[in-house]
């Protein structure tokens, strides 16, 4: 191979001349002038420094971009055996924090509501009611954050309790697990660590990983502790999204009401919802004609980490769907068109039904 010369290499890296003699000083390397030779070895050498000198800068950069994304809130999903306290403990969450507005007895149910705490806004997401829940894990939609799993301590752990770990592991949500209705005489924190150890799940009181907090969703004894550990590990999860990306998120409930019409609550993940915004999930879209947060709180827009209801979906989308901005009505008829035309095609392909079922399930 030809031995190449100084001002060959720079223009082959796409460097100045003079940047690449600083360098070669630095190396320690002799030379008369940008148009001396270089030993193929050093040559090389330059290559690869320069090579690991540009991986580096570019993820400096992306790092400087992640870091101007401001932060969003937290979206937790409480989960957990039938009966062990789910929704007291987001009663309870709901009365000491929202309790005033809703003394004006307007209590709207979206589905997914703001808890406003002096450590931020967290987003919680009550799963009974949710049936769509499962969707959205299968989709392999990451909603949840974090996943708290609520274990009545007079009982310990029981089939859903496993299940809900199952799921929250498969989503890939950060697990910390509420031991509830400690203010009964027959709760038993042991018996919630010991179980939870036989799931090969350690508890940080064992010197494991996973926060076991004491609470009754009655007393509201341990729930300030709960949100402390929630907001920490939102913390360290360093969530971050885009409030002037294109809106996008998740329909966690959509039902029809007799008076206003389709009503679906939305989990807004980036970007920013306005009203008058035009929306496709699925294949189906709508205008926003107008939106309230769980406080019932009109909203004319809604940022990352809202979860809120809005009102404009011609029909009913269907839960666990992704929705996504579009930039007019054109737009969104097009696109929910070519979705609708693209489910017939592939129902409608003989001798494979069901393999057309399958592909339709994953759009
Ligand atoms: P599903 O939605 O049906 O799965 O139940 P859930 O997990 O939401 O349970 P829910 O909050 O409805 O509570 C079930 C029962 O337990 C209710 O009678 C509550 O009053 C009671 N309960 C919930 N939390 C506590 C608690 O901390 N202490 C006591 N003593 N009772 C509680
Ligand atoms: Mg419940």
């Amino acid at each position: 191979m030809a031995k190449i010369r100084i001002y060959q290499l720079a223009k082959e890296l796409g460097m100045h001349n003079d940047e690449l003699l600083k360098l070669l000083d630095e190396m320690g390397v002799a030379y008369k002038s940008h148009a001396s030779t270089l030993e193929d070895s050093t040559a090389e050498t330059v290559k690869e420094l320069i090579g690991e000198q540009r991986v580096a800068e570019a993820a400096r950069r992306a790092e400087e971009a992640r870091k101007a994304i401001p932060h969003r809130p937290p979206v937790v999903v409480i989960m957990g055996h039938v009966d062990h306290g789910k929704t007291s403990l987001l009663d309870y969450l709901r009365k000491s924090r929202i309790a005033e507005k809703e003394a004006g007895g307007i209590t709207q149910h979206v589905g997914a509501f703001e808890v406003k705490t002096p450590g931020g806004t967290v987003v919680f997401i009550d799963t009974p009611g949710h049936e769509a829940f499962t969707t959205i894990r299968a989709r392999g939609a990451k909603v949840a954050d974090i996943a708290v799993i609520v274990i009545a301590a007079s009982e310990g752990v029981m089939p859903q309790t496993k299940e809900a770990i199952a799921h929250a592991q498969a989503a890939g949500a950060k697990i910390i697990f509420a031991a509830n209705k400690i203010d009964l005489p027959n709760a038993d924190i042991n018996k919630v660590y010991t179980d939870l150890m036989q799931l090969g799940i350690v508890p940080v009181a064992y010197g494991g990983d996973y926060e076991v907090i004491p609470i009754s969703a009655r007393t509201g004894q341990g729930i300030d502790s709960l949100l402390e550990t929630i907001l920490l590990t939102a913390e360290l999860e360093d969530l971050r999204a885009d409030p002037k990306a294109e809106a996008q998120g998740v329909i966690l409930e959509a039902r029809v009401d007799k008076q206003a019409g389709v009503l679906a609550s939305l989990l807004v993940q980036q970007g920013t919802l306005h009203v008058g915004d035009y929306v496709v999930a699925g294949e189906h879209w709508g205008k926003l004609k107008a939106m309230s947060d769980s406080e019932g709180t009109r909203r004319s827009e809604a940022g990352p980490g809202s979860a809120v209801q809005v009102l404009g979906f011609s029909e009913l989308p269907v839960a666990g769907d992704t929705f996504n901005w579009v930039p007019d009505q054109i737009a969104a008829k097009e696109i929910t068109e070519e979705r609708i035309a693209e489910r017939k095609s592939l129902e409608t392909r003989p001798n494979d039904g069901g393999r057309a079922r399958n592909l339709a399930d994953l759009m």
